[in-house]
């Protein structure tokens, strides 16, 4: 009898951490006074509870795919890469509406690594977290040397503007980041997990199956009456438990990483309210001299995108440099939640 033979290990790199980072921001802008067309509210109300002045609302032209193929060309260009060297393409949207193939194909041909293993995930505001902690993984057990995650959405989509709890807090946009090996930990331990028994507190209202009567050809209905689904929330619950719980998840990944909050480069969690931000940085006790990203103020609440848009955002305004530790901790519809310290590109 023969013996079987060994299959030979596989070998990665011995850690990760980001290249490059790139953003796409739509060119309308909605200030708050566009959003009192639809909703009984106030400039000053918007403000102060949510933080948001204005946000940016994709045209037709400014697809899911097409944002990010210009947030990928600035991360690929940052991490001094060319396109056919990605050997993964991670898209994390809930906003892209055809469900096969996957937008990420139609990114990677657009990008010129139409060979790359492509795929979306659903991991709503915590998936940029999501796709960085698959591509570290990926990156460190071998099956690519450099992978491109990228967070998008057209939530303008989903949005249902007479919803006073949420036609105010929703923007479009996409971030990007190419995650590649490094010779030092540049990817703390990402601490990710969810809540399922709170899936309901931010969701579409209506599954597509059930928004549209289907057509039935043997009775011969063509199917009518289109119920665009929305994004619902209750903002209380979602308010609680992202100040008290995601403040432990986000202490969590300082620990992991053995970082402690003064030594901190930068805070960019995701940028879903003023108000969230303002009470983790207590919970947190972070120091006043680390930066804290506030980009929802013009930008509003991007989902997937907002970590990677706030992120760009800080090294071009030289808020943050290139080199520093940044905490970064997305959290979200499901609930689901990922965090980690990540050295910034
Ligand atoms: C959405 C949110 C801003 C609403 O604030 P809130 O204080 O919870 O609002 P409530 O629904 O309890 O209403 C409080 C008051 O504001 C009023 N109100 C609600 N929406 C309003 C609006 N858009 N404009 C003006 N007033 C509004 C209510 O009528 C109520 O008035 P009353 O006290 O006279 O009855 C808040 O819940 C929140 O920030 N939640 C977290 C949302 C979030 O970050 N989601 C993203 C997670 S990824």
């Amino acid at each position: 009898m023969t013996a079987v033979p060994q299959i030979r290990p596989v070998t990665g790199a011995a850690h990760s951490r980001i290249h490059g980072v790139g953003g796409y921001r739509p060119v309308r802008v909605v200030p708050n006074s566009e959003v009192l067309e639809w909703i009984d509210s106030s400039d000053e109300w918007i403000r102060t509870r949510s933080g948001i002045t204005e946000r940016r609302w994709a045209g037709p032209e400014e697809s899911v795919a097409e944002m990010s193929v210009q947030a990928a060309g600035k991360a690929i260009a940052q991490a001094g890469i060319t396109a056919d060297q990605i050997g993964a393409v991670i898209v994390s949207t809930v906003s892209h509406f055809k469900q096969t193939p996957a937008v990420a194909t139609e990114i990677s041909l657009k990008l010129g690594c139409p060979t790359a293993p492509a795929f979306d995930i659903s991991a709503a505001c915590a998936g940029f977290g999501y796709g960085i902690n698959l591509a570290d993984g990926m990156i460190r057990g071998g099956s690519a040397e450099y992978v491109l995650v990228i967070g998008v959405e057209r939530l303008s989509d989903m949005t249902d503007v007479h919803d006073r709890s949420t036609a105010f807090i929703f923007g479009d946009g996409a971030g990007a980041a190419v995650v590649g090996p490094s010779d030092t930990p540049g990817i703390g331990k990402v601490v990710w997990g969810s809540d399922a028994t709170q899936k309901d507190l931010i969701s579409q209202t209506e599954a597509w199956d059930t928004a549209f009567a289907k057509p039935d050809a043997i009775n011969g209905s063509t199917g009518d009456e289109a119920r665009w689904p929305a994004l619902r929330m209750d903002g209380q619950p979602v308010f609680r438990w992202a100040v008290w719980e995601m403040a432990k998840v986000a202490q969590q990944a300082l620990d992991a990483a053995g970082v402690t909050a003064d030594q901190l480069g930068a805070f960019i969690p995701h940028q879903a309210n003023m108000r969230i931000t303002d009470a983790m940085i207590k919970a947190l006790k972070l120091p006043a001299s680390v930066p804290v990203a506030r980009d929802i103020a013009e930008t509003g609440n991007t989902s997937a995108a907002s970590i990677p848009l706030a992120m760009e955002r800080m090294l071009q305004t030289g808020e943050a440099k290139s080199g520093d530790l940044a905490l970064i901790i997305g959290f979200g519809a499901g609930l689901v939640y990922a965090a980690a310290v990540v050295t910034l590109p």
